[in-house]
């Protein structure tokens, strides 16, 4: 497989246009939708082939209702951080779609996967972590090409969220999803167009 220049050009696109996403509409994700999902993450790099990726739907409402209560706790807890003026402009932001996201997925790494029989993790085992992230990107990446919008919840206590899916420990929280048609389409990030943090540059050093 030969790719062109106008694929670059595609994919360079595609990044500008990516996006975290927290504004959804309700509408159901069709089935060949989901499976494009499946597939992109399961296309993953992982160290040592590990593939240590283990998702879970959430489907249930009660359980929903659970996440949402576990991210508002974590979030009050995250803006006592802040004080004053910054507190409340902390407040105002929106940091989760998790209400209208039609598509849920919690994202765990396995942290003793019996595949790849340990190899290349030895010295680093936060690779099996680094491998789920790159999945995670991926699906990100494919949902664009599908005009479908997904934001990254971090803003949650993992070891209540373990203890409501009962999940065990030996699974880490890597990512937590919201996936669905986005409200709108934007090429700036949220928390630049809110003021909260503009892209900043310099990031390429040469030495
Ligand atoms: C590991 C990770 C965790 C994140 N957690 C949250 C979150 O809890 N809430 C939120 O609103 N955005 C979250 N984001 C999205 C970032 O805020 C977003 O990527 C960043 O502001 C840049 O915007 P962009 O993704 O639109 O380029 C997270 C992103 C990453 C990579």
């Amino acid at each position: 497989m030969k790719f062109k220049k106008s694929d670059t050009d595609s994919m360079l696109e595609l990044l500008r246009w990516r996006r975290d996403v927290r504004h959804f509409k309700s509408d159901p994700l069709p089935d060949d939708v989901i499976s494009n999902l499946m597939q992109a993450i399961s296309l993953a790099p992982s160290v040592g082939n590990s593939r240590p990726w283990r998702i879970v739907q959430i489907k249930s409402e009660t359980i929903k209702e659970k996440i949402i209560a576990n991210h508002g706790e974590a979030n009050a807890k995250a803006s006592q951080k802040y004080r004053d003026e910054e507190r409340d402009e902390y407040q105002s932001l929106k940091l989760a779609g998790l209400r209208e996201a039609p598509l849920q997925l919690a994202i765990f790494t396995d942290l003793d996967p019996t595949a790849g029989r340990g190899l290349g993790r030895q010295t680093m085992p936060e690779t099996l972590t680094y491998s789920t992230v790159i999945a995670v990107h991926q699906l990100w990446l494919i949902a664009r090409t599908m005009n479908i919008g997904v934001g990254w919840v971090s803003i949650l206590n993992a070891e209540s969220l373990n203890a409501t899916l009962e999940i065990d420990p030996s699974w880490k929280l890597t990512a937590y999803l919201c996936i669905g048609y986005p409200a709108y389409d934007d090429d700036t990030p949220e928390l630049h167009r809110t003021g909260w943090q503009e892209n900043t540059s310099k990031e390429w050093l040469e030495k």
